[in-house]
């Protein structure tokens, strides 16, 4: 599943209906993701990044930031972007594999959940159990829960949207992603969903306490987001 998934997101896509629409998500994100930053001195990974445009901003909020994106191309973009950043280094899946224990105090997984399997997820877990230090966060956000539908997706786009002057490109955006790629890996493949008391089991299965947070990071509050610490 996530290999058919990476493979779209290492090419060129529209998820982002314009460049407007992507500068606005990326702020909001890193906006969002520093204010959770635990301290000025915390060592940050944020894995399945993307292209994570204002990671500079996050940045800016600790001492160290790993970015972390199992696309190859995303990875290429990042690294060009961000090489002037001392702050700032790309990693792959397989790096981030190679980390010391308990080196980080902030790890960040927003929009990425939904597209591995659920063994994928408990492995990912297994490795940021490792990674964390003692009192460290990880945070996993826009989680879609068991219930949300596709058309709450395409309600808190539209809102967003018409909040900040992409309507109209929004609406055209929808139109041709239902006859994209990603509909296609969608329909074949799925989107993988956790109820709260399923992730906050996931979780705690990895050696994590969990508990929900009261809002999510981004734009899509219909989509759930969790706070969890090492045991
Ligand atoms: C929806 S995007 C989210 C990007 C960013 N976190 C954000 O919210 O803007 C999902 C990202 O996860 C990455 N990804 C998907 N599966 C992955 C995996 N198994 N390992 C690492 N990255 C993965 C994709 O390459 C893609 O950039």
């Amino acid at each position: 599943m996530s290999g058919g998934w990476l493979a779209f997101w290492d090419k060129p896509h529209a998820i982002y209906v314009n460049v407007r629409h992507k500068d606005v998500h990326y702020r909001l994100i890193a906006a969002e993701i520093a204010a959770l930053v635990p301290s000025r001195q915390a060592r940050v990974l944020d894995y399945g990044c993307g292209e994570a445009l204002r990671a500079d901003v996050v940045a800016a909020a600790c001492a160290e930031l790993l970015l972390c994106d199992g696309a190859p191309s995303v990875r290429a973009g990042l690294a060009a972007r961000f090489a002037g950043d001392g702050k700032i280094r790309v990693l792959a899946p397989d790096a981030v594999e190679l980390l010391p224990h308990h080196s980080l105090d902030f790890i960040v997984l927003h929009s990425v959940a939904q597209y591995l399997t659920t063994a994928e997820l408990q492995s990912l877990f297994a490795t940021f159990r490792r990674l964390i230090a003692r009192g460290g966060v990880l945070l996993v956000s826009d989680i879609l829960a068991p219930q949300l539908s596709a058309a709450a997706d395409v309600e808190a786009l539209l809102r967003f949207a018409a909040v900040n002057g992409f309507l109209l490109a929004a609406l055209g955006g929808l139109a041709r992603t239902l006859f994209s790629d990603y509909r296609r890996l969608r329909v074949r493949y799925g989107l993988t969903h956790y109820g709260e008391a399923d992730m906050l089991q996931t979780l705690a299965a990895a050696g994590f306490t969990g508990e929900r947070a009261a809002k999510n990071i981004g734009h899509n509050q219909a989509r759930l987001a969790f706070v969890a610490r090492p045991r």
